[in-house]
């Protein structure tokens, strides 16, 4: 088993790993062109040259990284795959600086295996401007929003547009 980041050729696994776990909600779908247009956040976990296992970082800034689309094989599952994504995806956010690393699930008891703690989805505005206000669930979220390093005190995102708020002196 090992990780490595995704290359084009990966895009058409990597959706239809996400799509085992879409249809239910458990995660956000992503469409072929979305994942081809982002592949670069993508790191995927082979095993005898097979995919088993998918993960994104989305950079807002140094600021602020979000680990999305975990999935791991439903028969694959259980062997440390997961553990690996997220080693992976928190090794390239270090790489690039980052200072907080967020993620919203409904496991929260896998990611604080990981040192994640639960935040206020407050505290993340990027993430709300980004996602949240275009989701139908923004009044009945059932994810857990977590976080690993500071939380950031200023946003880079605004509707609409895309300036600098300050959050907090
Ligand atoms: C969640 C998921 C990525 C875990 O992948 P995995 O390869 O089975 O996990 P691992 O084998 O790496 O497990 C790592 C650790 O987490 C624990 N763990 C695994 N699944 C867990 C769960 N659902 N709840 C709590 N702990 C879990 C394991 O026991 C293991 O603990 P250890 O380090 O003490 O041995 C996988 O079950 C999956 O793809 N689920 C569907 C998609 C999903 O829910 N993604 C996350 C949404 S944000």
């Amino acid at each position: 088993m090992r990780t490595r980041d995704a290359i084009l050729p990966d895009a058409r696994q990597i959706h239809d790993l996400i799509a085992l776990y879409s249809g239910d909600g458990t995660l956000l779908p992503r469409s072929l062109a979305e994942i081809h247009e982002n592949i670069r956040d993508f790191v995927v976990v082979e095993d005898s040259a097979r995919i088993i296992g998918c993960g994104a970082l989305h950079l807002y800034g140094m600021h602020l990284a979000e680990i999305r689309s975990i999935a791991v094989h439903p028969r694959d599952k259980g062997c440390g795959a997961g553990k690996r994504l997220v080693k992976s995806l928190l090794a390239q956010a270090e790489k690039q600086q980052v200072t907080c690393v967020c993620l919203f699930t409904r496991l929260p008891e896998f990611f604080a295996r990981m040192g994640f703690s639960v935040a206020a989805r407050e505290d993340l505005p990027d993430k709300i401007y980004k996602d949240c206000c275009k989701c139908p669930k923004v009044h009945c979220c059932d994810e857990v929003a977590m976080v690993r390093g500071d939380l950031p005190k200023f946003a880079i995102l605004q509707q609409p547009g895309s300036v600098f708020v300050k959050l907090q002196a």
